[in-house]
């Protein structure tokens, strides 16, 4: 989209720091996988992850000493805090965003991971006869097609067993196998986005999987991850470090503010403003906010319910916890919300927990840090 001009856009950056150092094992989900498209780069330089989401462009430079994580740099473009009518996406601009903004922050890294929204991929569990590892990489192009809805040739895929471990039994005979499809469309414009930053690309993966990377590590426990955007709300369910579902509800923190703007007659501005202050923490004298607020959340909860559900009967494992990021998971009162009616202990997601960043940027990392969840995953797949 030509014509887009920084003007409309809030920048937010920090500049180079020196924190001090805490070992993290970061959990590789996708090792090993055909095609690439999951690989691990190598860590010796700084590592640059780039989040371009619908309304933002997110950015999180990290270091490596003796293989610990520390970060170097962050910084965020965003467009969703400004009148409806300014909105803009990026369009064919998005590289070009990205190199101000690299050159602005300071950023030295010049290579980059990147990632793919779930909505604009395809993800499924196929259940095939028991076969090896190599046999699985041989049939999974013909078994493939039966799954994806699209050509293969216009798609790259990707593939990982699941199964035991993930406490998710197959049928006696068969085994489980995650099949992963990315439009060779979308490879290819992340490609030129990052070559007109100025960056080499070294992988692109699903959102879900950087998020897991940051917020679950090694951890074995069922979780799920509830990321709430600007365009949609993604929820997923990882379990012994395998990504085991990933869904898109198209309900976003951007349909909250429009709710609220049309349910009180306010402006997109002062509906913005009364998610973030507000949300469901205070109900006013009527309970209109909540009102407008719950029906919509339901949207969210009753597929989180199911999922939780489906994976009770076919695991009898219980998933207790759940963990929010993405902007509008911040909204005040929703996690209390999301655990009163779905009985589950959430908690809001740090990206930078298992990072190392100096002290005085504790109140700005608790305040925006989930925001830079994907950015915090991306960053740290090039530390493995
Ligand atoms: N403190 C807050 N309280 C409530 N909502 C918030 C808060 N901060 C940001 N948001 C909302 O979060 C949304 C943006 O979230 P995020 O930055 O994760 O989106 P995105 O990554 O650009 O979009 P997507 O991932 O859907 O492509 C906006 O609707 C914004 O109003
Ligand atoms: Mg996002």
């Amino acid at each position: 989209m030509l014509g887009i001009s920084m003007f409309y856009w809030r920048l937010f950056m920090y500049g180079i720091i020196k924190p001090k150092l805490c070992f993290v094992k970061v959990f590789t989900l996708f090792m090993g996988l055909p095609f690439n498209i999951f690989d691990i780069g190598a860590g010796k330089k700084n590592c640059l992850g780039v989040d371009i989401g619908t309304l933002s462009i997110k950015i999180v430079e990290l270091s490596s000493e003796d293989g610990r994580p520390k970060l170097e740099n962050y910084a965020s473009l965003t467009n969703y805090g400004l009148a409806s009518e300014n909105k803009k996406t990026f369009g064919g601009e998005a590289g070009l965003m990205l190199r101000r903004l690299i050159k602005e922050s300071g950023i030295k890294a010049n290579e980059v991971n990147m990632s793919v929204p779930i909505f604009s991929s395809f993800l499924t569990v196929m259940e095939l006869p028991k076969m090896s590892e190599a046999e699985v990489a041989s049939a999974i192009q013909f078994e493939a097609k039966k799954y994806v809805p699209v050509p293969l040739e216009s798609v790259v895929v990707d593939w990982s067993l699941i199964g035991e471990e993930a406490g998710l039994p197959a049928q006696p005979g068969k085994i489980l196998v995650l099949l992963v499809a990315i439009p060779r469309d979308l490879i290819n414009e992340y490609t030129a986005i990052a070559r007109d930053a100025g960056l080499k690309l070294l992988t692109i993966e699903l959102e879900t999987v950087s998020a897991a990377r940051a917020l679950i590590g090694n951890d074995p426990i069922p979780t799920i991850l509830l990321d709430m955007g600007s365009r949609d709300t993604t929820i997923s369910l990882v379990d012994s470090g395998h990504l085991r579902i990933s869904h898109s509800i198209e309900t976003s923190g951007e349909d909250l503010t429009r709710a609220l703007a049309a349910g009180l007659n306010i402006n997109w501005r002062r509906a913005e403003e009364i998610k973030k202050e507000t949300g469901l923490k205070v109900i006013n004298e009527n309970g209109q906010i909540a009102g407008i607020i719950t029906p919509l959340l339901d949207s969210i909860i009753n597929p989180t319910q199911n999922i939780m559900d489906d994976n009770f009967s076919k695991t009898k494992k219980k998933i207790e916890k759940l963990m929010i990021y993405g902007g509008a998971s911040k909204m005040p009162g929703f996690a209390d919300y999301l655990s009163g009616r779905l009985k589950i202990n959430v908690m809001p997601g740090n990206p930078f927990n298992r990072i190392a960043y100096p002290e005085k940027l504790k109140p700005i990392i608790n305040a925006i840090g989930h925001e830079f969840t994907v950015a915090a995953g991306l960053a740290l797949k090039a530390l493995q």
